[in-house]
């Protein structure tokens, strides 16, 4: 948050830029989606407004048409430590190299995705910023950085970006807006639920996937969608509103002596609710963030806080923050001069939570089935648990209403031609995409080879979805199944050691043009994937280390290799 969020004004003056171009090109780096959608918005709005609008995700994108690109706008989102989504990895590169072109005449803005609670916040949006700069493109409005909450400063973006280039479109503008309205609406017409406004799904089924004497606890939800509207394909993700532990906000309130019924803001501006619905429904109280820290540090009895915020204490910070909620840190700088309305004030908004579907639409119509395995852990001395996880697992009981929404997912998609063989890596929970994948092409009847590697702990009691896998091994749309519990023998085996031991075959189904699927833990398990994969590829390829790396990186050019990693 180098940059604050602003930018009601041009950061150029138009009258000093080159004439104003008609052309305009909307560039997306998106993981779970969200950029595509505000991408596509804003695309949508230049074009209502007379422009000749590119819009496309980076590794779509020609980049040799980068210099006459006009108008060039940038949605990215950034993952774990700072890392561009994975359709943004080439176009990253590409403009960092020295293959990038001088940019004089373009004018530009980004937008960039991200969460407070990561270090390295909107890191691949301020890359994307400061680069275009240097290649000698103007900056048209100023970077906006957006919290996991970003709806609000997204539409602002969106809003100082038309009213930057207002004017600029061409006059056919009136002519292209009944048309751009009418394609809205008729989405619309969809299902008039969303992100802004979940649908209340009942809960038809709640199952623990997991067997008796497991050490985790994993829950198969199957909601109802009917009289929704709503409907996805294999690989959409489900995007649920949870809600915080009453116990936790119990304690909270207890330790600040405030009373539980005090109206304080809460949802919409101008809204309010008791302070205990707030902290339960509208307000993230399990994560610490430094910009949260810095607003509170202020309300300390101590000055330690005040301290730690610091840019010298960047090490000590990150320490302090890992794994510790807003009760610790209410108890840990106390005395307090806050009040309830205040801490509100400063507080995130509680963000949904997103889940890979599990469940084929065209199989169970008007349902969807997601696949959430219970997070509790104990540390810094009290147990710790999931907001949604341990929700959906211990105070969710079938009839209840979940506020949902779809989040469709462009970049986890089966082949178009069911025909094409597919490979799909998804240990754990990982694994709920492709029972979804499976189910679809059972519906369709689909003749092309599949290839499931499963891994988790334990045999007998976390083989989850076992008999699914059977019946499809059976019928046939499963065509191969690799497992690997890792807690079943004395040297650990996992997914990838599987990957390996059939190399010389994945090979063969690679060449022959088969697509490949990972899901699941991004640090450790789809890391090393990647690298199975890269070693299969030298090893079976005969090939060089570069080159194997230019192959798995074709692949992914070529939406053969997606991934839905989290
Ligand atoms: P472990 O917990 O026994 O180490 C699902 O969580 C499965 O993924 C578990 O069997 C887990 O094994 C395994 N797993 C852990 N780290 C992994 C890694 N780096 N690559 C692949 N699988 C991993």
């Amino acid at each position: 948050i180098e940059e604050a969020p602003q930018a009601a004004v041009p950061a150029v003056a138009l009258a000093a830029a080159p004439a104003a171009p008609r052309e305009a090109t909307v560039l997306f780096g998106s993981q779970t989606g969200n950029s595509q959608k505000l991408a596509g918005k804003l695309a949508d709005k230049l074009k209502a407004q007379g422009f000749e609008v590119t819009l496309s995700a980076m590794n779509k994108y020609k980049t040799n048409n980068l210099k006459k690109a006009g108008y060039l706008f940038i949605v990215a989102s950034t993952h774990g430590e700072g890392d561009p989504p994975d359709n943004a990895i080439s176009f990253h590169e590409f403009l960092h190299s020295k293959r990038a072109p001088k940019l004089d005449g373009v004018l530009f803005s980004v937008l960039a995705l991200g969460d407070t609670s990561y270090e390295f916040f909107c890191k691949t949006g301020q890359d994307f910023d400061q680069r275009l700069e240097e290649l000698g493109a103007q900056r048209l409005v100023n970077r906006v950085d957006c919290d996991v909450d970003f709806e609000e400063a997204a539409s602002g973006w969106i809003q100082n970006v038309l009213s930057a280039v207002s004017g600029s479109g061409s006059s056919a503008g009136a002519q292209a807006a009944p048309a751009a309205t009418s394609a809205a609406a008729a989405v619309a017409a969809e299902s008039e639920y969303s992100r802004t406004n979940p649908f209340y799904a009942e809960v038809l089924e709640s199952i623990n996937l997991n067997g008796r004497g497991s050490d985790r606890e994993t829950r198969h939800l199957e909601l109802s969608l009917e009289g929704s509207g709503l409907t996805y394909a294999p690989g959409d993700c489900v995007g649920i509103f949870p809600q915080n532990d009453p116990a936790l906000v119990d304690d909270i309130i207890g330790l600040m002596n405030w009373n539980p019924e005090e109206p304080v803001q809460a949802g919409k501006a101008g809204e309010t609710a008791s302070l205990r619905t707030a902290l339960q429904h509208h307000y993230e109280i399990t994560v610490l963030t430094k910009p949260l820290l810095e607003k509170l540090a202020p309300y300390s009895g101590q000055s330690k806080l005040a301290q730690l915020v610091q840019p010298d204490q960047k090490e000590a910070l990150k320490a302090y923050m890992h794994g510790r909620d807003l009760l610790d840190l209410l108890n840990d700088f106390g005395p307090w001069t806050i009040t309830a309305a205040e801490l509100a004030a400063n507080l995130r908004k509680l963000p949904p939570r997103l889940y890979s579907i599990a469940s084929s639409y065209a199989a169970h119509p008007d349902e969807v089935h997601v696949t959430i395995r219970k997070v509790q852990y104990e540390t810094h001395g009290r147990q710790r648990n999931g907001v949604c996880s341990v929700q959906v697992s211990e105070r969710l009981e079938i009839g209840d209403k979940l506020p949902i929404f779809i989040q469709h997912n462009e970049n986890f998609k089966p082949p178009v031609n069911p025909d094409t063989p597919i490979i799909m890596i998804g240990p754990g929970t990982g694994v709920a995409p492709f029972r979804a994948f499976l189910e679809e092409r059972e519906e369709q009847g689909a003749a092309g080879k599949s290839w499931l590697f499963y891994g988790d702990r334990h045999f007998v009691t976390d083989f989850l979805y076992q008999t699914d896998w059977q019946r499809m091994l059976k019928d046939g749309v499963l065509t191969k199944l690799e497992v690997a519990f890792s807690r079943d023998t004395k040297e650990k085996v996992y997914v990838q050691n599987r990957m390996m031991e059939h190399a010389a075959e994945l090979y063969r189904w690679l060449e022959e043009g088969a697509h490949v699927y990972v899901c699941g833990d991004e640090k450790h398990m789809a890391h090393d994937v990647h690298a199975a994969l890269l070693a299969i590829i030298e090893q079976q390829g005969g090939k060089t280390a570069e080159e194997a790396a230019a192959y798995l990186a074709g692949l992914q050019e070529s939406n053969r290799y997606q991934r839905d990693v989290y």
